[in-house]
């Protein structure tokens, strides 16, 4: 009989997916002779049963496309209760292992499937690069690029003006894009979830910089940068359906209390979703398709339970509940950032 296989895409979307989609597809039936199955809206579609079916002609032209043409969604069977649904969705429509693509909560999810017996392997996908046991991330690349893009435009009116700028990117739990795209953009301060802040030593770093003949500053933001405590008060951002925060908005607290530091006129700018947004760039695509055509050939050893990699410039794996941790931006690349923030400098 043959292998039938299923693939979703779950969690916050990001550039890439189609890519890590089609090669899914390409080398399950093109080298494996499988079937394949796509669930629509991540795990959702696995416990409704909803889905269609894909071949080389369902991925035709999706390589350079942004989003994914599965949709997705945040829905956990493990917490839903979802586990027998899951089982009997398999049962149901014959399938064999499972390929799932998402990033942290989609690795707890599959790993918690995995352990009640479903054949699963991952695929890692954040913008926030923030899995552990693995190099790289679908859709990390684009939006850094994007990030960078938006502070090259910033610089240029900042020095118009003569302002201080503050721009907030994404990033819950790790700073990868504000490290990487602030390192790449040139920025004077970078705020990181890792390393709390405190606003007076950033106003001091952003004063000294002023002093030695700058006029204007770039600060960039991870949305889930926190103040130190007792320096400013914590933003109390509404929760998401599992009590997670659902960040966004830090820039805007502060903005104002640097303007007021500093004595400069301040402006800020939050991405947003533009970042998970668009076409991916060429490392994307590639990452994209090199853990698609790994994680169909992981399926076809009978390698579950795992998480498919990237370690220096080569494929591996990782067992699932070690990649569905938070993998923190290394001390080395905080470390080169701060050797252009003025103050620091010279110390
Ligand atoms: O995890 C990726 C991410 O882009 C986070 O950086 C951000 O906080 C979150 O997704 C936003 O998710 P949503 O699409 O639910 O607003």
């Amino acid at each position: 009989m043959t292998t039938r296989i299923g693939v979703l895409t779950a969690g916050g979307d990001a550039p890439g997916l189609n890519a890590a989609i089609r090669a899914v597809v390409r080398t399950a039936i093109g080298v494996h002779g499988f079937e394949v199955l796509g669930f629509r809206k991540g795990w959702r579609g696995v416990m409704d049963g909803n889905v269609l079916e894909l071949t080389p002609a369902s991925v035709q032209g999706i390589l350079h496309r942004g989003g994914t043409i599965l949709g997705s969604s945040g829905a956990d069977p493990y917490h839903e209760q979802g586990v027998e649904r899951v089982r009997r969705t398999f049962a149901d429509l014959g399938v064999d292992a499972l390929v799932t693509i998402g990033g942290e909560g989609t690795m707890g999810a599959a790993a918690h499937m995995s352990s009640e017996g479903v054949p699963v392997v991952g695929i890692p996908k954040t913008i926030d690069n923030d899995l552990s046991g693995t190099d790289a991330c679908i859709g990390f690349a684009t939006a850094v690029q994007v990030a960078t893009d938006a502070i090259d435009r910033l610089h240029t009116t900042a020095e118009s003006h003569d302002r201080l700028m503050v721009v907030e990117v994404m990033g819950r739990s790790a700073g990868w894009i504000a490290l990487s795209s602030g390192i790449a953009g040139g920025a004077d301060t970078i705020l990181v979830p890792e390393h709390p802040f405190d606003l007076e030593e950033v106003a001091s770093v952003l004063r000294r910089r002023h002093l030695t003949g700058h006029s204007f500053s770039i600060v960039v933001v991870a949305e889930g940068a926190l103040p130190a405590e007792g320096t400013m008060p914590v933003p109390d951002y509404p929760k998401d359906p599992r009590g997670a925060p659902r960040f966004g908005g830090i820039a805007y607290e502060i903005a104002p209390r640097l303007e007021e530091l500093t004595g400069w006129e301040t402006r800020v700018t939050v991405l947003g979703h533009v970042q998970r947004g668009g076409s991916p760039v060429a490392v994307d695509r590639i990452v994209a398709t090199r853990f698609g055509a790994a994680a169909t050939d992981l399926i076809a050893q009978g390698g579950f339970g795992q998480m498919v990699a990237l370690h220096g410039d080569r494929i591996g794996e990782v067992p699932l509940p070690e990649a569905a941790k938070v993998r923190p931006v290394p001390k080395e690349l905080v470390a080169v950032a701060e050797l252009f923030f003025e103050e620091r400098r010279r110390r």
